[in-house]
């Protein structure tokens, strides 16, 4: 329902008058904790060697109390910042909030929150507070409530110190005659409360959930609007959800954190490789395992391929977590330097967990998969990929490799597969790298992996004895 401004005025005057609210109303939201901006906006040297002016300083930042949160917004929320929290309907964008709440009043007692639902009633919210074990009494309030105008009243009286909206889609302004959720309302909402945020120094969280095809005001339309933007993605079947940074005022974007949802809420997890990977004791053909980098921090994940003879004229091709462009990419590299033939095979391509890579790192895994399903060979289950592929088959350095292989080593791999070029300053013990420059050197490399090194190198198809070779190992 559309919601108007008081009795409607005269049309030509209509518009002096909006503009006449806006003013009061600036100047209210302005005044929410009392002291009015300094008529002069404070101005400082480019060149100024005090430190403390130039990054946020630690001591503005609020730990949310949930350690993949606090990663994902740079090391804890900074106090005045405006962060957009997107997702599609039903991720669990309600539930994060209200677990934040819960944490950030753990770390700071002395702190208020508003949570504003424009979707759920007060009840329903409560009842969800409850099942999820949240609970801060004199700490955290509720509202139901749609209207913008309402909503800046609440804040002015309660003076919180963090407001949460959810969802911007449900919130629309008095000053405009659009439904709520049209591109100018979903604006109009979001300026006013970075003006919220900026002028009183509360945080404010707002939810935005991605709109499907046809609908256009989404959060992607207020995004170069506020200070930090996080999205919620998750898998349809799955429990395991992946918060990412897409943008950040106050800290490095690609951040990742990642969570499992479960009968009590959303549960953080440690380690995320572990998810990602599965029983790895064996090998088994089709699979291997590459290091990626979210962010600051090493993902390890299994990439399967499936390559079958196709009945089609034109073989089909699908990839899932990759992009398909890529997959082909590599399948055409494999083709001409490895002669890895594939025009009549089906591809079949997928990363584990349902988790979307889009680095290069990953091709040489990627490649791997595809020779390991072609070839019916197993790699041993301790193996892990790391490596970009360029169209003339070189095997490019990656960045971070030794991030990586920390990584690697601290989940019990034994062997890694690695560019040549990076290789030779890293060293970790009890991992073994083995360098390639190319390929083209995938089939021999492959081969000269003994049983004895590597049990789990086999054929299991074939129902023939494993492969036997001299290992080459070199371990820098
Ligand atoms: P919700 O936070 O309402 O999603 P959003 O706000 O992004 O639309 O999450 C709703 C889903 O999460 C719903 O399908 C049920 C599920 N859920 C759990 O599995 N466990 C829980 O403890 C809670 C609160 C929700
Ligand atoms: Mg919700």
């Amino acid at each position: 329902m559309e919601e108007r401004p008081q009795a409607a005025p005269q049309a030509s005057s209509l518009s002096s008058l909006r503009e006449e609210f806006r003013r009061d109303a600036a100047l209210e939201n302005v005044g929410v904790h009392g002291a009015l901006v300094s008529s002069s906006t404070p101005y400082l040297e480019l060149d100024s060697s005090d430190e403390s002016e130039q990054a946020v300083p630690t001591a503005t930042r609020l730990s949310t109390g949930i350690g993949e949160l606090d990663r994902v917004l740079g090391g804890g929320m900074v106090r005045d910042s405006f962060i957009l929290l997107g997702g599609d309907p039903g991720i669990g964008k309600s539930t994060l909030l209200l677990q934040m709440a819960h944490g950030l009043l753990e770390h700071n007692p002395e702190k208020k929150i508003l949570y504003v639902s424009g979707e759920e009633s007060i009840e329903q919210i409560r009842s969800r507070a409850k099942r999820l074990g949240v609970s801060a009494p004199g700490r955290i309030f509720l509202a139901a409530e749609t209207q913008l105008e309402k909503v800046f009243a609440s804040v002015k009286e309660l003076k919180p110190d963090l407001v949460a909206m959810d969802s911007l889609q449900t919130f629309s302004s008095g000053f405009l005659d659009s439904p709520p959720g049209s591109v100018s309302q979903v604006r109009e909402v979001t300026a006013r409360l970075m003006a919220l945020a900026k002028s009183a120094g509360i945080a404010v969280w707002l939810v935005g959930h991605v709109t499907k095809e046809g609908s256009i005001a989404g959060p992607k339309v207020v995004e170069h609007m506020v200070d930090t933007v996080l999205y919620f993605e998750g898998e349809g079947g799955q429990t395991y959800r992946l918060l990412r940074t897409v943008k950040n005022r106050f800290g490095s974007t690609r951040e990742l954190g990642v969570f499992e949802m479960d009968g009590e809420g959303l549960r953080e997890v440690s380690n995320p490789s572990e998810l990602f990977l599965t029983d790895r004791d064996s090998g088994l053909p089709g699979v291997a395992i590459a290091a990626s980098l979210e962010g600051s921090r090493p993902l390890l994940v299994e990439l399967q391929a499936l390559v079958a003879p196709s009945g089609l004229a034109v073989p089909r091709r699908t990839a899932v977590g990759m992009d398909s462009s890529r997959v082909a990419l590599i399948s055409a590299i494999l083709d001409r330097h490895v002669k890895v033939r594939l025009n009549d095979q089906d591809l079949f391509f997928n990363v584990a967990g349902g988790l979307k890579l889009n680095e290069p790192a990953c091709d040489l895994a990627a490649a791997a998969a595809i020779w390991s399903s072609r070839n019916e060979v197993a790699f041993p289950g301790d193996c892990v990929w790391i490596g970009e592929l360029g169209l003339t088959g070189e095997v490019r350095r990656v960045p971070q490799l030794e991030v990586r292989l920390q990584e690697a080593h601290k989940l019990g791999f034994k062997k890694a597969v690695v560019p040549q070029a990076s290789a030779e300053k890293v060293r970790i013990d009890g991992l073994t790298l083995y360098p390639i420059s190319r390929i083209s050197e995938l089939s021999k490399l492959v081969t000269s992996w003994t049983d004895a090194e590597s049990p789990g190198l086999r054929r299991p198809s074939s129902g023939k004895e494993p492969r036997r070779a001299s290992a080459k190992a070199t371990q820098v």
